[in-house]
Parts: structure tokens; sequence; C-alpha cells
């Protein structure tokens, strides 16, 4: 054995030298490592068993739409109830070594685990995207965007919560949701489960990355400098500067399907099919009562039976999707469509995503950012399979994440308006090579501003809007199940968002400023983008030029399905997650949020899909006893 483990480096090290690229031999090298040091196995849990179609049933009591973050939540908590049978579709397969390592997050979107959405091109963003089209990664797997995503753990601002209470939605407030919060919750920080804000034993194990940069330390004392506490952004106050807490294990991604799927896996009265795309759901036009669902799966046509309900949890893009294929949408839209109208209601409205400006990048002056290069190497790769530790453990490349307030909010709210997503490297970072083409960027956008400092060590952050009051829409682009749905942002339509992030860029240049950042020379990258040379540096006109053209999504549409009561014209769904007018369908996803959180967005919807399977619990189980 220990003469084996001599050799393994010098074996991997071959590898390394007989490849051009870098990428080219990277991914083989951190496979063959993994599989040497049995890293599946140490895995307590095996994955999810994908049932052949003969092994399926033709009717379940449930069926979920999605096995995404929320579907994976709601699969667990509804298989709890042994005489129920519940039936998972997926439209993706399953996890693979490369989607476990945090670093690496980046490199799954336009894999074959991203949806690979894309906006229609937009009047006023994504400027420096081919064709003004932003990229809307999604995850297609098992676990869903939680696989693709960056594993930062925040749960947002309290006050988001009562907000959709006073919307009318009785029983969503702060109060509730950290109840479901600390429900899901494994936090592995000694001294945060100690407070009352956080729990043990759940099954979404939290934890910082084992490894950081000393630009993470770096960021947390600018903060301090410059008045921000440096405080658990989950806790009691919201306003501060924290190193992250992420959804990992043992240094690897922690996605809803590992968390929730994997211990559930011998439930027999849950089957999970995966590579089964649902077209339909199936409603009796005249009951308007739910009967099943339609679905692809190996090139076959398939219909299922729900005896009890149908729970769509595809997403914010694909929930209003299959509901209009389904004839439950704005009616002129599904005339338009062919499609014959079985419930009007505004699905696909409401539309909310937070949007930053990417590429705000300092150079620095010593060797301690995570260029590619320093990072993903032969050592690396054995700490991380070997240990679950080092560099390639960073939850995504963020190291530091900050809420601050601009001039346009009461400080002493603790309502923050942006959120900092703190990088120990930039776009520069990997010479073009995946981040560059995760955003979108056209080759001649970063040949100008970009190359120019490849191999340089930076940092950057991206300042992020934390409540747009801009509204976008998803519409068909047809009838035909598979093609891909419109998706029309609006990212600034309404102007008071752009005013608000050119004040949150400029708290990031004068974060650059403090001691903490000189002291490694943090100077702003100064070769302005194509299209904003003409406008005086360092202005409010040259911000907003900068933000036009590298805009970036944090990834977090919500609101496509809104969550109201009957008052509320917009809701498509009651309080209950209940579609109005038909029986047996509800959404449990990020669709639902009648507002979008301070915050990103997986915690909370996790917590939505942990309250919308108590909500589902309750109404049959008081049904049974009636
Ligand atoms: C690149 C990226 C980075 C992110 N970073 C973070 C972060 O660091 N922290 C954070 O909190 N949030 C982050 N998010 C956001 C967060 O991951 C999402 O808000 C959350 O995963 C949404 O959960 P959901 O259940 O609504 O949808 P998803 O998790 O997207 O699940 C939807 C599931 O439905 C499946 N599906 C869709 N259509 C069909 C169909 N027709 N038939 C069958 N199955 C179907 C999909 O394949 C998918 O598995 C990120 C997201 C992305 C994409
Ligand atoms: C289902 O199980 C629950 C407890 O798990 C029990 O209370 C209920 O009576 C059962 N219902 C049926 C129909 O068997
Ligand atoms: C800011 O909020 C505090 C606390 O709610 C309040 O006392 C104060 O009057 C507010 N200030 C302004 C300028 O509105």
């Amino acid at each position: 054995m220990s003469s084996v483990v001599q050799t393994l480096p010098v074996a991997l090290a071959g590898v390394a030298a007989n490849a051009a690229s870098n990428v080219a031999w990277f991914a083989p090298l951190l496979i063959a490592a993994l599989a040497y040091f049995h890293y599946e196995l140490m895995d307590p849990e095996s994955r999810p068993i994908d049932m052949e179609n003969e092994l399926l049933s033709s009717e379940y009591d449930f069926i979920i739409v999605g096995g995404g973050t929320a579907g994976s939540v709601i699969a667990n908590r509804l298989s709890e109830m042994e005489n129920w049978t519940i039936l998972l579709l997926e439209a993706g397969g399953d996890e693979t070594e490369l989607s476990d390592v945090p670093l690496l997050a980046a490199y799954l979107q336009l894999s074959q685990l991203d949806w690979k959405y894309k906006t229609e091109p937009q009047p006023g963003a994504c400027l420096a995207m081919n064709n003004r089209r932003c990229n809307w990664p999604r995850g297609k797997v098992i676990g869903g965007s939680s696989v693709l995503n960056y594993m930062l753990y925040v749960r947002g601002n309290k006050k988001d919560y009562d907000h959709w209470e006073t919307l009318g939605n009785v029983g969503w407030n702060a109060e509730e949701a950290l109840y479901y919060f600390k429900k899901s919750e494994d936090n592995r920080n000694p001294y945060l489960a100690r407070t009352p804000y956080h729990s043990i034993g759940g099954y979404l194990t939290i934890q910082e990355a084992p490894w950081r940069t000393p630009l993470a330390a770096t960021f947390v004392q600018a903060g301090i400098e410059m008045g921000y506490p440096n405080r658990d952004i989950n806790g009691e106050h919201h306003t501060g500067f924290m190193i992250p807490q992420g959804t990992i294990r043992r240094g690897a991604r922690c996605s809803t399907a590992k968390a929730f799927l994997r211990p559930a896996r011998l439930r027999k009265n849950l089957h999970i099919a995966m590579n089964a795309h649902v077209t339909r759901v199936l409603i009796n036009p005249n009951t308007k009562t739910t009967m099943g669902v339609e679905f692809f799966r190996n090139g076959q046509r398939h219909t299922i039976r729900s005896k009890k309900e149908v729970i769509l949890s595809a997403g914010s893009v694909n929930s209003p999707q299959i509901l209009m294929l389904s004839g439950i949408g704005p009616k002129e839209h599904l005339y338009e469509m062919k499609i014959p109208v079985i419930q009007d209601l505004k699905v696909g409205e409401n539309l909310q995503d937070h949007i930053g400006l990417g590429g705000l990048t300092f150079l620095i002056n010593q060797e301690v950012s995570i260029l590619q290069e320093r990072v993903q190497n032969v050592q690396t790769v054995l700490n991380y399979a070997a240990m679950g530790d080092g560099p390639l453990t960073i939850l995504g490349g963020v190291e530091g994440l900050a809420f601050v307030n601009t001039k346009y909010v009461n400080a002493s709210e603790d309502y923050p308006d942006i959120e900092f997503h703190f990088i120990s490297g930039s776009t520069n970072s990997d010479e073009g090579d995946q981040i560059r083409k995760a955003h979108g960027l056209r080759e001649d956008f970063y040949q100008a501003v970009f190359a120019p400092i490849d191999h340089k060590d930076v940092w950057s952050a991206i300042p992020v809007l934390l409540r747009p009051r801009s509204r976008g829409v998803i519409k068909l682009r047809s009838k035909n199940p598979l093609e891909y749905p419109l998706i029309y942002p609006n990212y600034f339509s309404d102007p008071s968002d752009m005013l608000t992030l050119i004040e949150g860029v400029k708290i990031v240049v004068a974060m650059s400023r403090t001691k903490a950042f000189q002291k490694y020379g943090s100077q702003i990258h100064t070769i302005p983008f194509p299209g904003c040379i003409n406008i005086p540096r360092f202005t409010d006109a040259f911000w907003e030029c900068m933000i036009r053209y590298y805009s970036v999504t944090i990834y977090h549409p919500v609101g496509t399905c809104k969550m109201g009561p009957f008052w509320d014209e917009e809701a498509v769904v009651d309080p209950q997650l209940r579609i109005y007018g038909v029986k047996g369908l509800r959404i449990v996803d990020a669709s639902i949020m009648p507002t979008l959180v301070s915050g990103n967005t997986n915690a909370a919807v996790i917590m939505i899909a942990e309250k919308g399977s108590d909500l589902i619990k309750e109404f049959w189980t008081n049904e049974i006893t009636q």
C-alpha cells in the first residue's frame, strides 16, 4: 500500500506532463486521485437509485417534478410517511466527481449538468456578452442548482420574511422561517451552533471552507475599518462582513441530493427516475382536478397518475413553463400559443433576480490570489482527494461576504441594500479559460480588458443589488415542451436599481483604499471597458457604463409563480402553495417567492420546501382523521 501511495503522485504528474492545456489534464488527474482514495466509499450514503421504467408503478400518491434544491427536500420529507408512495422525476442525471469540488463550481456551467439558458437580448444590460444575452445557468442534475451553485449559505434578512406575511401570506414570517432553517441544519461550527440561530443534527451540513488565502482575513479587517462588524450574517443582525459558511461536507459540495436524497435511498415508498423530462401536468378541464403527469424518457412518452397531488419543483424557469404547457397561465399568451386555457393566472410574471457588476478588479503586489496554475496542480489535488482540504475547497472562489448600506437606506434599520461577493481572484485568474465563458463575455472584450493582466495577482468584489424593483417575465417560445422558454429579466428597467448599484460599486472602491487592502498595494485595474472609454473615469456615468456592459446575475431568479392571498391579482399559489382554481397541484420552489430575499436563495428555497412539506402533511393527515 505505502509504495503505491508514493508512486501515485508520480503517475499523476505524468498525466499532467502529457497534456497540453491545464483543464485537459486537470479533470482526469482529479478523477484518478479521487478513485484512488476511494472517495465515494468514505461518503456514508451512496447515490440515489435510478429506477428503470419497468419498475415504476402506474400511480403514486405524490409525484414531484424536479429533484433540485426543493424537490430533494420534499421527496425526503414526504417519504417519511410510510404509507404514502412518492415518485420523483428529474430531467437530469446524477452528480459527478467534478461537481463535488467547491472551487470548480464555475466549470459546471455550460456542461451537460447545466440547462444552459440565455436571456433574450437585453436593452440595458449584458452589453459585453454575445448578442447582449446574459447566461442563465440552472442545474439539470439530481440536486438541481444546488449542484451548480457556489454553496454560500445565506438566509437573507428577517424583514424579508415578515414582509411576506404583511402581503397576506399568513404563516410566512421570520420566526417561522427560522424554525425551518434550523430544522434542516447541521452546523459544524461549534461557536455558531451554540447560538439561538443555528442547530446541529439536521440533514444539511454547513461549515466554512477548511482552507483560505490571507485575503479572506484582509476583507473582514477592511470591513471593520469601514465601521462594519465581523459577524454571523445569518444571526441576530444582518449588516456586516463575514467569512462565509457553505453547504459543504468534509470539504466537498453538499447538494440537497446528497443531504436529503441519499439518506432516503432505501425507503421502499420513494421511487426516483432520472433523465425523465416532464412535459405536462394532466388536468381534467371540467373538474379542474390534477390527474398525473406526462414525461419523456429514453425518447418515449409516458404518463403516470397521481392519487393525491402533483408537486412542481422545477425551479423559476421550468415550473412556469410546465404550468403554461399544461394550460395554466395568462390567457392571452396561451391563446397565442394555441394551448387550451384551464386556469387564467399570471404565471411567468413577477420575475426578480440579483444583478451585480462583474470584473471590478484590483491588482495586488503579493502572490496570494487564486491563480489557476497556483491552485490546480498535483499537490492541491492530492490534498483535496486525501484530506478534503486545500484551495480546491474554496466556495467557488468566494472568500468573503458583506452586507452594506448605501445612502438610500437607513443604516440603523439593519436592512442593507447591497451584498458583496469577495473573490480572491478575478476574471483574468484563469486566463479566459472558464470564467469568461461562464459569464458569457465576448472574446474581444476579454482581450481588451483582461488579457493584459493574465497571470497577475488580483482580487475582486461583485456588488449585488439586494432588492431590485425591476420586474421581468418568462414566456413560452412555442408549445413544444422541449423548446426553451423566453427569458426577459428587464434588468435596470426601474432606474432606482441602477442608482443603488452605482453606490454599491463606490463602497467596493472605498474598501480597496482601507489600510487592510493597502498592505497589498491594492490598485483598481484601470483599462476601461471598450464602450466606456469616452466617459470621464470614476464618475457615476462611468460606473453605470461598466454595470451595463459587465452585468452579472448572481443566479437567483424567483417570483414567477408568486405566492399571495386570494385578493392578490398577481398570485399563482395561495399561502399553502396550492395553485388557485386547480385541485391536487402545488408549487414548491424558488418561483413562489413573492419578493426576492436579501441574500443568496438556496437556503431560503430549502426553508420553503421544509415548510411546504409540513403544509402537505398537515393537509392530508387532517383529511384522513376527518
Ligand atoms: C451557478 C449558480 C450559483 C449559485 N450560487 C448560489 C450560492 O452560492 N448560494 C445560494 O444560496 N444560492 C445560489 N444559487 C441559487 C440557488 O442554487 C437556487 O436558488 C436554488 O437551487 C433553486 O432551487 P429550486 O428548487 O427552485 O430549483 P433547482 O434547484 O434549479 O431545481 C429544479 C430541478 O427541476 C429539474 N427540472 C426542470 N424542468 C424539469 C422537467 N421538465 N422535468 C423534470 N425535471 C425538471 C431541474 O433539472 C432541476 O433539477 C446559485 C445558482 C446557480 C445556478
Ligand atoms: C398512515 O400512517 C399514519 C402514521 O404513519 C397513520 O396515522 C395513518 O392512519 C395511516 N393511514 C392509512 C390510510 O393507513
Ligand atoms: C433611522 O431608523 C431609526 C431606527 O428605526 C430611526 O430612529 C431614525 O429616525 C431613522 N432615521 C431617519 C433619517 O429616517
